[in-house]
């Protein structure tokens, strides 16, 4: 059973005063959810790969009279535990804090017969998509518990929720991020501050699904921007009391 709440309206500060991490914030689902959090309020980072995609967000943000946000360069194929250690210490440093993490930076692989996978691509999706996202979110425990009211979101897909045919390490890996969730959730249940669920954004008109899918008429496909609303109720104070649960932001299809 999955939840969707693409009918929410989000209050105008629902997150003000939060500070929120945002992964892959430079393109597709990310951009718009850091500038959507921006907009309720929040202090956004943006970390991501390519810089000058972080850069056009921050000016987006600030041209839009948010709160202003912070770039955190990172690229999960190459980083290391002692990155994740030394970027929770820079934010301790300048946030303290951290009130929400939505791991959304995805990598898709390719699309072909598992015999044909190989497996440097493998690991690659791998660490893209659940390692380096799992040794992030222990670096960044101790600011997690430091805030009052935590959301921490991990991005799956439908292909994580049911095999599909030529999805390899993908759909293994959002599996995988299915899993982390519960486990993470239950461990951190007691303390009852940090929620941790997860996210499915459904077909959405970005890059990634462009590559799945270049056939498709993406113009039959929401937007980012459209299924925000579920993005903006899971990180808000709204959502509290639900956690190592499933979410859609968008209703499955009939
Ligand atoms: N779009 C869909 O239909 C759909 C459906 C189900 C699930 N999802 C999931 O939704 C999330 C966002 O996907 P999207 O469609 O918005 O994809 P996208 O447009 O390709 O954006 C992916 C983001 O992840 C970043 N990224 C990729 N590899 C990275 C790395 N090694 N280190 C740091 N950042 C990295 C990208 O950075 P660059 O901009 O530098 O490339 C980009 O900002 C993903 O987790 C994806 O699996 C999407």
């Amino acid at each position: 059973m999955t939840t969707c709440k693409i009918d929410y309206q989000a209050p105008e500060g629902l997150l003000a005063d939060r500070v929120i991490l945002v992964t892959g914030a430079g393109d597709g689902i990310g951009r718009a959810a850091a500038l959507a959090y921006a907009r309720h309020g929040a202090t956004v980072i943006l970390l991501g790969r390519t810089i000058a995609k972080l850069e056009a967000v921050y000016d987006e943000i600030e041209a839009a009279g948010g709160a202003q946000p912070a770039i955190f360069p990172l690229n999960f194929e190459g980083a290391t535990l002692k990155d994740y250690y030394d970027m929770a210490e820079t934010l301790d440093r300048e946030f303290g804090r951290l009130d929400g993490i939505l791991h959304n930076a995805g990598l898709l692989g390719r699309i072909m017969p598992f015999e044909q996978y190989n497996p440097e691509l493998w690991e690659q999706v791998m660490q893209v998509n659940i390692n380096g996202p799992i040794w992030m979110t222990q670096a960044l425990l101790p600011l997690l518990k430091s805030s009052p009211d935590a959301s921490v979101i991990f991005t799956s897909s439908s292909v994580g929720r049911r095999g599909r045919a030529y999805w390899g390490a993908y759909s293994v890996s959002k599996f995988a991020t299915e899993g982390f969730m519960e486990l993470l959730a239950d461990e951190l249940e007691h303390l009852g501050s940090i929620r941790v669920n997860s996210l499915n954004p459904g077909a959405t008109r970005t890059a990634m699904r462009k590559t799945a899918y270049p056939g498709e008429n993406e113009m039959t496909l929401r937007t980012p921007e459209e299924i925000m609303p579920t993005y903006l109720w899971l990180m808000g104070p709204e959502s509290r009391g639900h956690n190592g649960e499933r979410f859609d932001a968008q209703p499955p299809k009939a």
